[in-house]
């Protein structure tokens, strides 16, 4: 699996997706993903289930230095009087003294965003935080954010063989941090698409891993699906080892790019 290094950390290009799992479920499959190899976990104080996470790792047996494991600030807690105490009851309920990631989960333009990264970035000075990003900032924003902070690692937004991120990738690139595709499945929708099932039948593997090999097959891009059932979460992590020849890449690169499945009424305007 490819791994890109980050300010000197080693970020693996797959890694779990845990939101909507809760309780026992989320233990469960943070456990079962941990002994078939991944090693990058993500999770958010919005998605109620880091102590799980946190059980899970430590039951796991994988020393928490081998684990890339990434948490989220949300969205009315970036203000710099609260930003600190967010961090500190996510490293309490994942029982763990730092996290490889920490995001700013959506931009919130209530705050000032000088102050949000200025928080965001004492977080990482005290050693909690190994690296920092953000989270569902277009292009544009996330520009002005690295005017802030220059040394911003992550940008995690919605990102698949049905939605475009072509403005935001080049930033990406040119800047050297990873976008992290969340969604990568478009939710489950691309599993229906017809040129990705297509593509998955002639080469004998599952719609899922055709979707993320096109993701993984991209320079700077991560992704993290969430899955619920063993055989899904071992499908996805045996699709980091495969390659797309560069007619079935085309055919998908062809499709329309206009599908986003997460557009809540506080999001950004996703062309800025
Ligand atoms: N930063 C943000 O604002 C943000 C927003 C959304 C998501 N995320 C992160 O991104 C992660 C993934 O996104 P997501 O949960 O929205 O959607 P997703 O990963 O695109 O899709 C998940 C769906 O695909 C199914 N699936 C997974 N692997 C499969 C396989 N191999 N074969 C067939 N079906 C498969 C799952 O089914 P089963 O569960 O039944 O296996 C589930 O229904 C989240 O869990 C979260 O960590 C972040």
């Amino acid at each position: 699996m490819t791994h890109y290094d980050l300010h000197d950390v080693s970020m693996p290009a797959l890694g779990l997706g845990t939101w909507q799992m809760r309780g026992a479920e989320a233990r469960r499959a943070v456990e079962h993903a941990l002994a078939i190899g991944y090693r990058h976990v993500d999770t958010a104080a919005m998605y109620g289930n880091e102590a799980e996470v946190g059980a899970a790792l430590a039951a796991s047996g994988v020393p928490r230095a081998d684990v890339f494991l990434t948490t989220k600030v949300w969205r009315d807690r970036v203000a710099p009087s609260k930003l600190g105490a967010s961090a500190d009851e996510s490293l309490r309920a994942l029982g763990t003294d730092y996290v490889d990631l920490l995001l700013l989960h959506w931009p919130n333009p209530e705050i000032e965003l000088e102050a949000q990264l200025e928080a965001l970035a004492a977080v990482r000075e005290a050693g909690k935080a190994r690296l920092i990003g953000v989270s569902n900032y277009p292009a544009e924003m996330l520009r002005d954010a690295l005017e802030l902070v220059p040394d911003l690692a992550v940008d995690q937004v919605e990102y698949h063989a049905a939605l475009g991120q072509e403005p935001l990738l080049d930033l990406i690139r040119e800047r050297g941090l990873v976008l992290t595709a969340y969604s990568p499945l478009a939710q489950g929708e691309l599993l229906r698409n017809e040129t990705v099932r297509e593509i998955a039948e002639a080469r004998g593997v599952g719609p899922a891993q055709v979707a993320l090999a096109w993701l993984l097959g991209q320079d700077r891009v991560t992704a993290i699906p969430k899955a619920s059932s063993d055989a899904h979460r071992q499908a996805n992590l045996d699709a980091a080892e495969l390659s797309l020849t560069d007619d079935e890449r085309a055919r998908l690169d062809a499709l329309p790019k206009d599908r986003r499945t997460i557009d809540p009424a506080w999001g950004p305007d996703w062309n800025r």
